[in-house]
């Protein structure tokens, strides 16, 4: 489990890929987030009433919680082409001014990882987000001179796992931003039942909700889950994925009642056992993991923070007597040592 977590990573690349026939089109497929897509609907419709652009969107939260997906959706429901390109990929300041030079009016320019784009890069896009024109100096050696491109208009989305490593000047060019949250068992239930339609692989309703509540509050690990039970099930000759199989496959995955694999598991451990209970400094912890900071950060503590298995204060990270439960230490015991 653990090296599928890396976002970058090659499998997860396939994942995604296969990932693009379960993936919802419409906003009206796109389950949960109800707040963020009733908002952005009314802005799409505002904008076409007022036969505008819409406004630039920053879209922001966890991995695999649908931001892609959700910019897809909003170009599609806007009836625009999509360009897109990612933070890391846009080394030189030319990259971005011939993918703003090629925009035509309309379009949605997608961003992923728009926080990994250099600060003097990004400087590129606040006229080009403000006023739709493109500054590019030409020439040089003392010959030089700044000119003024106009762009047409466009919409700007941007995504990004890490809203706090966006420079304010850039964040603040984003009319409209949106945090992305973990979804509830019931909606995951709901993903994992249309993925079973598509993928023409039938689940019980108990195996579903079961599932459901093993995926993390994360669409895409949800959908993981699914092909790699919908795979046990085939080999031992099932036509639908009942609660048996779907526990033995998450058994054979490491993937525990809360939905906690091993790599959480490590690292409640790691708290637990090296540093009694915490509180730990994020450096001392991912180096005892071997974890780099920015994946535990943004990957791994996002959930286990929101489900209370562990806790941040300001002297550092402290497990909680549920992640002692989870993890089947004897809380009462650890306590009472921390005392003789
Ligand atoms: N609201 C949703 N309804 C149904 N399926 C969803 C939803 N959101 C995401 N998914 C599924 O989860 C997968 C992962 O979503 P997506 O790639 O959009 O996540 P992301 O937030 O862009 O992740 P990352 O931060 O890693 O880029 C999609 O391929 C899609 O199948
Ligand atoms: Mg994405």
């Amino acid at each position: 489990m653990e090296e599928e977590r890396v976002i970058t990573n090659h499998v997860l690349e396939m994942d995604d890929q296969i990932d693009n026939s379960i993936r919802p089109e419409t906003i009206d497929e796109y389950i949960g987030q109800s707040e963020v897509k009733e908002n952005i609907k009314v802005f799409i419709e505002a904008a076409k009433m007022r036969d505008e652009v819409l406004d630039h969107v920053l879209l922001y939260g966890p991995p695999g919680l649908g931001k892609t997906t959700l910019a897809y959706i909003i170009a599609r429901e806007l009836g625009s082409n999509i360009k897109t390109a990612s933070g890391p990929s846009i080394e030189k300041s030319g990259d971005l001014a011939a993918i703003l030079s090629s925009l035509e009016p309309g379009d949605v320019l997608f961003i992923d990882e728009i926080h990994r784009m250099p600060r003097y890069i990004e400087e590129i896009l606040y006229p080009a987000m403000e006023d739709f024109s493109l500054d590019i100096i030409i020439g040089g050696d003392g010959n030089s001179r700044n000119i003024k491109i106009d762009l047409p208009p466009f919409t700007l989305v941007g995504a990004t796992t890490r809203a706090g490593d966006l420079s304010s000047p850039l964040r603040d060019r984003f009319g409209i931003v949106s945090k992305l949250q973990f979804y509830t068992v019931e909606e995951l239930t709901q993903i994992i039942e249309r993925t079973s339609r598509v993928l023409m692989m039938p689940i019980l309703k108990e195996a579903s909700t079961e599932l459901a509540k093993r995926s993390r509050g994360t669409p895409r690990i949800a959908n993981r889950l699914f092909r790699r039970v919908r795979d046990f099930a085939l080999v031992e000759g099932k036509e639908q994925i009942d609660l048996e199989v779907m526990q033995k496959a998450l058994k054979r995955l490491r993937v525990d009642e809360n939905g906690l694999d091993e790599t959480d598991h490590q690292l409640l451990e790691a708290i637990i056992r090296k540093f009694n209970g915490g509180p730990v400094g994020i450096e001392a912890l991912a180096s005892s993991i071997g974890e780099e900071i920015s994946t535990i950060e943004d990957v791994l503590e996002p959930f286990l923070l929101q489900q209370g298995f562990l806790k941040r204060t300001s002297r550092g990270r402290i497990a909680t007597e549920k992640a002692y439960q989870a993890l089947h230490f004897n809380y009462q015991n650890s306590i009472f040592q921390d005392f003789i």
